[in-house]
């Protein structure tokens, strides 16, 4: 699989080991965050990953800042993502299976590598279910619409 990441200062160390991790498992990696401990605004980086998943340039994205919230919602502002932060391996496999999300989001400042791989995983590993839950995400999409012509 190919997938982007992009992190701010408070994860760099976080997502090197997430990169090596998933290259590890044989997937493409694509580097949209800082590589630096220099403080820097993360929303230019969950806006850098976001559109490459919104643009199919990568499948799925990781995006990682101290809480993981803020880059989550900066992803969230691009149409099309559905960005989720997950502390653990449940929720992460569930909001592929039920919600289609496509940008996994956590705090460098709230897990450690070890959970971080299992909740990677999950999303990875998991499809999205469709069915009853196609609909619900449409709903979603059409909230979306709806604010884009205000
Ligand atoms: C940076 O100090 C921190 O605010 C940021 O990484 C993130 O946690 C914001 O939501």
């Amino acid at each position: 699989m190919r997938i982007g990441i992009a992190n701010d200062h408070s994860a760099v160390e976080m997502k090197q080991e997430v990169v090596a991790y998933l290259e590890s498992k044989g997937h493409e990696v694509v580097n949209f965050g800082t590589d630096s401990h220099e403080s820097i605004d993360y929303p230019q980086f969950g806006e850098m990953v976001a559109n490459a998943v919104r643009d199919q340039e990568v499948d799925l994205g990781i995006a990682i800042c101290g809480t993981g919230l803020g880059i989550s919602l900066a992803c969230n502002k691009v149409s099309g993502i559905r960005a989720c932060v997950c502390s653990e391996p449940y929720t992460a496999k569930y909001s592929r299976l039920h919600n289609n999300c496509n940008v996994l989001c956590f705090g460098a400042r709230v897990i450690g590598i070890e959970l971080a791989k299992m909740i990677i995983d999950n999303f990875v590993e998991t499809e999205f279910e469709g069915g009853r839950h196609q609909r619900r995400v449409d709903l979603i999409s059409d909230i979306e619409a709806r604010n884009k012509s205000l």
